[in-house]
């Protein structure tokens, strides 16, 4: 089947299986590595992508069900060789440690700032809930979405 989709602004096309999972379509058929895959069982959030500008986990969508749709993956958030507040609120606070979760927390934090822009801690950690983190640190993920939430209230893009 074919799938046409916008991915960071950029339009893809290509001639799918219909079983196809969307991160698959995204890591393997269109090279973009950054998202991760890490359960296949919609569990660990890895590979958060926003689809129409909501979180969805990607190992749950099919390819062909975001045909004529718009996605962001980790790979959009820098613009102009500029990180995002966010990316650069994991790289102060040390919120990255092995890294695997990184990219679904990322998109998922992005989402959930665009619509809170004052977020206490138990809003944070409720909103990272269906993303998880082997290596366990949630103590800077918080701390990077806090500095990631200040920054965008300065102004930051
Ligand atoms: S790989 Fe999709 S939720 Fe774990
Ligand atoms: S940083 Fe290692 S899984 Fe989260």
């Amino acid at each position: 089947m074919r799938v046409e989709v916008t991915i960071n602004r950029e339009r893809y096309a290509s001639d799918v299986e219909p079983r196809l999972l969307l991160v698959h379509l995204i890591r393997d058929v269109l090279r973009l590595t950054g998202t991760h895959i890490g359960c296949d069982t919609t569990h660990c959030g890895a590979c958060t992508v926003l689809l129409d500008g909501r979180p969805v986990k990607s190992c749950t969508v099919f390819a062909v069900q975001a045909h004529g749709r718009e996605l962001m993956t980790v790979e959009g958030l820098e613009q102009d060789g500029n990180l995002h507040p966010v990316q650069e609120g994991f790289m102060q606070e040390h919120g990255l440690q092995c890294g695997y979760c990184t990219p679904g927390m990322l998109m998922t934090s992005y989402a959930f700032l665009r619509k809170a822009k004052d977020p206490t801690e138990d809003e944070i950690r409720l909103a990272i809930s269906g993303n998880l983190c082997r290596c366990t640190g949630y103590v800077n993920i918080v701390k990077a979405i806090q500095h990631a939430a200040a920054r965008l209230r300065q102004g930051g893009t």
